[in-house]
């Protein structure tokens, strides 16, 4: 291997630098060119193919921080269609006037699907990378557990069969996803500060995190000890939830729901999906959970409640939303992201280096030696239909009675946070957000820096 592309695709997370400087030094170490593709899979179908060099002499360039969140190379959720020929003809053009060995996309699920066929033309490594901690598997044998199930009318729709009780934290493949940690950190920062409002001003505070169809970050909000955490897997309960807020209504005069944006009712309808759109890789967009459900709650508890519990407002005034949109995604990576996803980025130089292809690096963990890297197939990944699942929150990890992480859910957690932020992470707030230099100078943009260095084949 003497050349390898790097692109970053989807969503963006803080660690997606971190990521591309890990590949970097593992790169440099092995003496073998590293070509960043600009604005993921878009890049590789734009004409002229605007790319960067990322080690030049083997040494990274100085414009790649893994401590700065978002990504220098720029991301897009374009992706390619296996089924149009033009698509993979022009990226086979491409990568071949780069002269690349080898790709490595770092992506999520989306990412993995736009990788398959290039994994046809050029080996191609997955470095995983989302906040919505949903690349992954509970367990092995996870995908078998997706039938299709005939619908009415004809057709058939995909239905999971029901899931098994239990699971083990060392049977996790790919325990976390880079982004993750830092996602939950913003969330479980921004709880603390809603929650003192909330408690003096009387108010119920609906918090909406991101996630998808899963509940990780909803769930990772427990460290902000939220009173209620409501995850997109299991349904919403009104009955339940209303008579759950009423007392603590009553006895703490305030407080907070953790809601994933993902939620849905008892109907299986998404609360946050009341005109759904969709994003050019097909994901829905949620339009606002937390909005949804505090109508619902405000109808279900009713104004009289608040009267008598002398609240001289009625109940919609009572409530609040936050949602907490896309800070989750953005920013400095914490020491966590920060070190597993230059693990990663490294471990996918590595793979490509030794012959793999269509494959995803992997953090695994281990109750005797903790975190480890890894690797797993792709395909692996995918059920007997080829379609890839997000990973969701398995029951065993939420209490669906309290509304709250259960006791594996901590278990589950705590190899993940308890030593997720480092010394430098807050030393870094303390020298760098109130800087003087800040006030005399402009932002100085990485795209702007980044631009110099492209070039076009
Ligand atoms: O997949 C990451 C994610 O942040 C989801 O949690 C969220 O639903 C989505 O991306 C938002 O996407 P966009 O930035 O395109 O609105």
């Amino acid at each position: 291997m003497k050349r390898i592309g790097i692109l970053t695709a989807g969503g963006d997370t803080p660690a997606l630098n971190a990521t591309i400087y890990g590949a970097v030094e593992r790169a440099n170490a092995l003496k073998i060119e590293l070509i960043g593709l600009q604005r993921g899979y878009a890049g590789l179908l734009d004409s002229r193919v605007p790319h960067v060099y990322l080690n030049p002499l083997f040494t990274a360039i100085p414009e790649l921080d893994p401590c700065k969140g978002g990504t220098l190379l720029g991301s897009s959720r374009t992706y390619l269609d296996a089924t149009v020929v033009d698509h993979l003809e022009l990226v086979a053009a491409h990568v071949k006037k780069l002269k690349l060995d080898g790709l490595i996309c770092i992506g999520g699920d989306g990412t993995i699907n736009g990788m398959q066929p290039i994994a046809e033309i050029l080996p191609c490594v997955l470095a995983p990378k989302t906040i919505d901690n949903d690349l992954g598997l509970n367990y092995i044998d996870e995908p078998n557990e997706w039938i299709h199930a005939p619908k009415a009318g004809g057709g058939f729709i995909e239905k999971r069969v029901p899931t098994r009780d239990t699971m083990r934290l060392d049977d996790i493949i790919n325990y976390a996803t880079p982004g993750y940690a830092t996602a939950v950190f913003v969330v479980a920062q921004s709880i603390e500060r809603l929650r003192t409002t909330a408690e003096s001003h009387r108010r119920i505070a609906i918090v909406e995190v991101m996630g998808r169809q899963s509940g990780y970050i909803a769930l990772g909000a427990a460290y902000a000890q939220p009173d209620i955490i409501l995850i997109p897997e299991v349904p919403l309960d009104l009955n339940q939830l209303t008579a759950r807020v009423t007392q603590l209504y009553d006895l703490q005069k305030h407080a907070v729901i953790v809601v994933g944006e993902g939620v849905r009712d008892a109907d299986g309808r998404e609360l946050g999906a009341a005109m759904p759109t969709y994003d050019p890789a097909g994901n829905i967009r949620y339009s606002g959970a937390g909005d949804t459900l505090a109508d619902m709650l405000a109808k279900s508890m009713g104004d009289d409640v608040f009267l008598e519990m002398r609240s001289f407002e009625p109940a919609s005034s009572n409530m609040f939303t936050r949602k907490i949109g896309h800070t989750q995604r953005g920013g400095r990576p914490i020491l966590f992201d920060r070190f597993h996803a230059s693990q990663l980025g490294g471990k996918a130089i590595d793979l490509l280096a030794s012959g793999e292809s269509n494959e995803i690096a992997t953090i695994q963990y281990n109750s005797d030696k903790g975190f480890t890297l890894s690797s797993i197939a792709a395909n692996k990944l995918r059920d007997q239909w080829g379609e890839i699942h997000p990973r969701e929150v398995h029951p065993s990890m939420y209490d669906a009675h309290r509304m709250q992480l259960s006791e594996f859910g901590m278990d589950y957690l705590k190899p993940i946070f308890t030593n997720a932020i480092g010394l430098d992470d807050v030393e870094a707030i303390r020298t760098q957000m109130f800087s003087a230099g800040s006030l005399s100078n402009r932002y100085q943009s990485v795209n702007t820096d980044i631009r110099k260095r492209i070039r076009y084949v």
